[in-house]
């Protein structure tokens, strides 16, 4: 819901994601954090997995968007975190469950694998879609 602070991050494969999708959801009335990295030189994605998921532990944001340039090295780095449900999607359909069944706080995108316009479907329907609760939950209490 607007007002909510997303954060944001990216290594230098999905930099160029990155800056479209911040965008998109400050006009959407969200507030940002962007947590790095700031131009394409090359960085190592786990440094900004982690960085994200310190931001969503501290209270800073409460979900997140990353982007790699396949998606997969910073969504296995940020899911070493217990309190982090990173889901790798690449269409609405996968957007919108990891919200109703899995109550994902994290989205991740591959810059170098979805096309932008699916990205940022990906990304509205992630950030308008509420968690369905009930026997979800019940799954999901079973893996914290
Ligand atoms: C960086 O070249 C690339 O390996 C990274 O963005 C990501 O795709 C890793 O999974």
């Amino acid at each position: 819901m607007p007002n909510e602070v997303i954060a944001i991050a990216c290594d230098h494969g999905g930099f160029e994601y990155k800056e479209i999708l911040k965008s998109d959801y400050k006009k959407m009335g969200y507030e940002g954090a962007d947590l790095g990295c700031y131009d394409d030189s090359s960085v190592d994605y786990p440094d900004y997995a982690n960085k994200l998921a310190d931001a969503i532990k501290d209270g800073l944001a409460e979900r997140g968007v990353l982007v790699c340039g396949s998606g997969i090295g910073i969504s296995i780095a940020v899911n070493r975190h217990l309190h982090i449900r990173a889901a790798l999607v690449h269409d609405a359909l996968t957007a919108r469950l990891c919200r109703e069944h899995n109550n994902a706080n994290v989205l991740v995108l591959g810059g170098r694998t979805t096309g932008i316009a699916v990205a940022q479907d990906c990304l509205k329907v992630f950030l308008e879609t509420e968690f369905e609760g009930d026997r979800h939950q019940r799954r999901i209490d079973k893996m914290s």
